[in-house]
């Protein structure tokens, strides 16, 4: 019988559920148990998953049964949970953001590197099937050089949501607003698709919510490749809009809005005139085409990076790439000047 992989959760609030129905699916994974320092929060869901209750972090990276442990804790917690994890010799599933600042993001790196350990970091948007569509037809060079790539989120968050949990909303343990916890997707997705950020110029405001971060925030960016682009992210935006992503290259213009592609103007094509001419399936638009259960697909992939001796594919180092960005803007909105990211 091949190895089953033992799972452990920490923090069992409300992304901790597509953790653990992910875990539930997966063949060769089990779910050993979760731990909480709200205590009820872990008993709730060990008995809705029928697992484990460890009374403290420490005493589940004891547990010779786990191998694997997802960080579901708010984002403040994200890197000494990682780290900790590492050195008591355990892989992880990381939600997004990956940390929230430059030392947290190397000290995790440092610590899987000396204990020759895998992180992956949840980034769920990437495997949807207009993101991957997209960023075939770009590879492909369909849309010629890239020139221009937004995204704009105009998001709305009311104050219940803010007051809902006591980090929200805040520097230590959010580590920033609509960029770090909302933005963080569409910000990876742009950068996945138009390539890597050389520099950003950042406005970042705190307009309209009672909270210590930005609810509202422009940034500019030069793109290593040449091109240049925006990011729009706010929670402040009534009545709130779905993400929309918009590509441009030399041969056309790609829009991306929620999880569909809503314009295809590429060398006078529709999507649907080239996929006739590729005589394609409309694969954005069919649902088997890509896992719609992409938390599911992501840990189901580290288990299978671990088998096979690989990185994950979205692993520590890719996890980083979006936090710089928005690390980036802060920077750039306090001091008024263009911020370089590290390479
Ligand atoms: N991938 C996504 O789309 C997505 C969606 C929602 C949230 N998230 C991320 O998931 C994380 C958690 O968000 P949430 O909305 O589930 O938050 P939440 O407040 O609902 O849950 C957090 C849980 O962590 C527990 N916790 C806090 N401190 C702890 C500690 N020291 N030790 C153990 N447990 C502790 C809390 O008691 C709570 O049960 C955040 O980083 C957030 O950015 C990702």
């Amino acid at each position: 019988m091949s190895k089953k992989y033992g799972f452990g959760l920490i923090g069992c609030g409300i992304i901790s559920k597509w953790h653990a129905d992910s875990i539930l699916k997966i063949e060769d994974a089990v779910l050993v148990g979760a731990t909480d320092n709200r205590r009820e929060h872990a008993e709730e869901f060990a008995k809705n998953y029928s697992c484990r209750v460890f009374s403290s972090v420490e005493e589940m990276l004891a547990c010779d049964e786990i191998d694997i442990v997802c960080i579901c804790t708010p984002s403040g917690l994200h890197a000494p949970m990682a780290i900790k994890a590492a050195n008591a010799g355990k892989h992880f599933v990381v939600e997004k953001p990956m940390a929230i600042t430059k030392e947290q993001m190397k000290d995790m790196i440092d610590a899987c590197e000396k204990n020759g350990v895998k992180g992956a970091v949840i980034s769920q948007v990437r495997f949807t099937n207009a993101i991957q569509t997209v960023k075939k037809a770009i590879e492909n060079g369909e849309l010629g050089d890239i020139l221009l790539g937004d995204v704009y989120m105009k998001y709305f968050r009311s104050a219940e949501y803010y007051a809902s949990a006591g980090w929200r909303g805040t520097w230590e343990m959010d580590g920033g607003g609509a960029l770090m916890n909302q933005g963080i997707h569409g910000i990876d997705m742009l950068q996945y698709l138009v390539g890597p950020v050389k520099s950003v110029m950042g406005m970042c405001r705190t307009l309209a919510r009672d909270i210590e971060v930005e609810d509202t925030a422009n940034v500019l960016l030069q793109f290593e490749n040449g091109a240049i682009g925006t990011i729009q992210g706010a929670t402040s935006i009534e009545p709130g809009y779905p993400m929309r992503i918009e590509i441009s290259g030399t041969r056309g213009t790609v829009v991306i809005e929620g999880e569909e592609i809503k314009k295809w103007d590429v060398d006078g094509k529709t999507l649907e005139e080239k996929e006739e001419s590729e005589e394609k399936a409309k694969s954005y638009q069919n649902p088997t085409a890509f896992s719609t259960d992409n938390h599911t697909m992501q840990i189901k992939d580290l288990i299978d990076a671990i088998k096979e001796n690989r990185r994950p594919l979205v692993d520590i180092y890719e996890g980083k790439r979006p936090v710089d960005i928005i690390l980036g803007a802060y920077e750039s909105s306090k001091s008024g000047k263009m911020v370089e990211l590290d390479k």
